[in-house]
């Protein structure tokens, strides 16, 4: 799928009986996609998380999954994130440090490494919002 995806770059479109999938690359398709307020509905695979995760942001849609973007979007702001990049910058020159430590040129299982540093990362950005609220 990754090689037809790289040969018909930036679209492609894969049948599967009667299914097909879109597989679109160049960021300015996905930027006019994902600013779409049209196609926000998941593909079908999304229902068989249903069961496990009711219809919540991952697996909802329309009305529904709008207002709870929208409660989400503040959260995310530049100005919100810009306060969190200083961390994730030292946890990902960590992580580099790391890699390099463990010497040889293929690290075979990057999971570990990842979860390791992004769980620092979390945790280091959760303690700093604690720290500055009990001073003030
Ligand atoms: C997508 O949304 C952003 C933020 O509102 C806007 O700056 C950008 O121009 C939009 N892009 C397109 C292709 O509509």
């Amino acid at each position: 799928m990754c090689m037809l995806c790289d040969k018909y770059y930036p679209i492609s479109k894969v049948w599967a009986f009667h299914i097909f999938v879109v597989s679109i690359r160049h960021p300015d398709d996905l930027e006019k996609i994902l600013n779409s307020t049209k196609h926000i509905d998941k593909s079908p695979g999304y229902n068989i998380l249903h069961p496990w995760l009711g219809t919540g942001l991952l697996t909802s849609t329309g009305v529904k999954w709008q207002t709870r973007r929208k409660m989400l979007t503040p959260a995310f702001h530049f100005n919100i994130l810009n306060q969190f990049v200083d961390i994730f910058i030292k946890e990902g020159d960590c992580m580099t440090k790391s890699l390099k430590d463990v010497g040889g040129t293929v690290v075979k299982d990057l999971l570990p490494f990842i979860s390791e540093y992004t769980l620092n990362a979390i945790c280091d950005n959760i303690l700093n919002d604690i720290d500055m609220n009990s001073i003030t």
